[in-house]
């Protein structure tokens, strides 16, 4: 969109006190991913491809979560929080040779889109200084207030320095601000605290750049685009907010979902197109389910990948590895886990799958279940095309069943299943004729 470079600075200090939790509060997750790792993703997506993250002492785990996402990024610690403003210099050695466009965003707002983060670019571009991202609340309590005069932002005033004039403005800043890389470390270093909290405040800077002449404007985000999280019940909002997007995103590129509040997408679901999904599927991180899949009801896959016209549950539960390739079935109340089930297989009732490879067309009768685990290592299972598993067969592995082999119901499978052939470990049936006349002929007379 455009030949100027871009980097974002990610503020990720804040303790996270009302989370109550042991862990940084930027880590806590939406839809299986860190929020601050949501926030890089945005950004990278926006074209920032130097990212710098700001975090706390001893916070080292968020900056290697956010490695996972953009390898480079550079991490900078704030020893004392003494304001946004301070928080930005705490990575002022990226900001010495600074990229065309600075984005400066909040590890704890995780929902702020690409799309966003590209028009604030676009009036830096188009000669803003300054671009600051604004929301219209029904309750702007504690938020800054964004005052504008002639279309111009000339001043956000925080809450607690606010008149009461000032307070009813209900155009409130989410902290997401893009500043030319030309002027943000003069302005930054010309911020001081003289204020009620006696904070370095990054929102000091509009007033600067005003009485400086540079141009300044604010933007309006969607209230839920640009939620923060603080509490875990705010937490839960934005989770919320996800999904509807989600589900929204997931129905226009033709998903239907007949129940779509009670599906549960993760930030990386990839859906193709004339997929059905029945009410209350849960999707974990790492899948992709190809057109025209059917997903029945109470499925919960994770890891798994979904060929086109395969049909999953109801109740079918998908772990890491499960790669089913075109018309596999796998049916009620049956596990998959790191295997691949090919083409027209069909796992149907009550099985478990793990560390095999089930053959095109093979049919594995109910209740079969694959021995993997001796409770040191995991052994591999090999069902070769065509074959047929009798139902209630236990597969102790390492084994292989040959293709066109049958196994007898019932069977304890050990041993290599020739190719055609029948294996059969199940003991010879006895008939005593008339025991069961005589046993129950005696239990009424005692
Ligand atoms: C800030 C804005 C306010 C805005 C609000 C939106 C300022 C002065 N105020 O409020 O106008 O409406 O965000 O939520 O900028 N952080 C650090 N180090 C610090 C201070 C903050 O890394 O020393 C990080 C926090 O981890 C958080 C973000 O910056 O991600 C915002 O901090 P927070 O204290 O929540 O915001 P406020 O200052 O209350
Ligand atoms: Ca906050």
């Amino acid at each position: 969109m455009t030949l100027r470079s871009c980097q974002a600075i990610i503020l990720a200090a804040g303790q996270g006190t009302r989370m109550k939790s042991s862990k940084p509060k930027v880590l806590h997750e939406v839809a299986h991913l860190p929020m601050v790792c949501h926030v890089a993703k945005s950004a990278l997506g926006a074209g920032c491809d130097q990212l710098s993250l700001v975090v706390g002492p001893d916070m080292e785990q968020v900056h290697d979560s956010v490695k996972k996402i953009h390898s480079n990024i550079v991490a900078h610690s704030q020893i004392e929080r003494l304001g946004t403003a301070h928080a930005v210099l705490a990575a002022q050695a990226d900001l010495l040779d600074p990229c065309d466009d600075v984005i400066i965003l909040y590890g704890d707002t995780p929902l702020v889109r690409t799309e966003t983060i590209e028009q604030m670019r676009k009036n830096l571009a188009g000669g803003a200084d300054i671009v600051v991202l604004g929301f219209k609340t029904e309750t702007p309590g504690p938020y800054g207030r964004l005052l504008e005069k002639d279309g111009q932002l000339v001043a956000i005033r925080e809450a607690k320095d606010a008149s009461p004039d000032e307070l009813k403005v209900n155009f409130c800043n989410a902290g997401i601000m893009a500043f030319a890389g030309g002027s943000i470390l003069d302005l930054l270093k010309a911020i001081d605290n003289n204020n009620a909290q006696e904070e370095y405040y990054l929102t000091d800077a509009v007033e600067l750049a005003n009485a400086r002449s540079l141009s300044v404007v604010a933007l309006e985000a969607d209230e839920v685009e640009v939620q923060g999280v603080n509490s875990r019940a705010e937490l839960a909002k934005v989770e919320e907010t996800f999904q509807i997007n989600a589900r929204s995103k997931a129905m226009a590129q033709g998903v239907t979902l007949t129940s779509p509040q009670s599906v549960f997408f993760a930030h990386d679901t990839k859906l193709g197109k004339d997929i059905v999904i029945e009410p209350n599927v849960i999707f974990g991180p790492g899948v992709e389910v190809s057109d025209n899949a059917t997903i029945r009801a109470f499925c919960h896959l994770e890891g798994a990948k979904v060929a086109s016209d395969c049909v999953i549950g109801p109740y079918a539960r998908l772990r890491p590895g499960a790669d089913l390739k075109e018309k596999a079935k796998v049916g009620n109340f049956c596990e998959v886990k790191k295997s691949v089930i090919e083409e027209g297989a069909k796992v149907n009732h009550l099985s478990y799958i793990g560390d095999a490879h089930v053959g095109a067309k093979a049919n594995i009768g109910a209740g079969t279940i694959t021995c993997n685990y001796d409770g040191f290592n995991k052994f591999k299972t090999t069902i070769g095309e065509g074959a047929f598993i009798g139902s209630n067969t236990s597969l102790v592995a390492p084994v292989t069943v040959e293709e066109g082999a049958n196994v007898g119901a019932g069977s304890v499978i050990t041993k290599t299943v020739e190719a055609g052939a029948l294996g059969l470990t199940r003991a010879k049936q006895v008939s005593l004729a008339n025991w069961a006349t005589r046993f129950r002929a005696k239990q009424a007379k005692d």
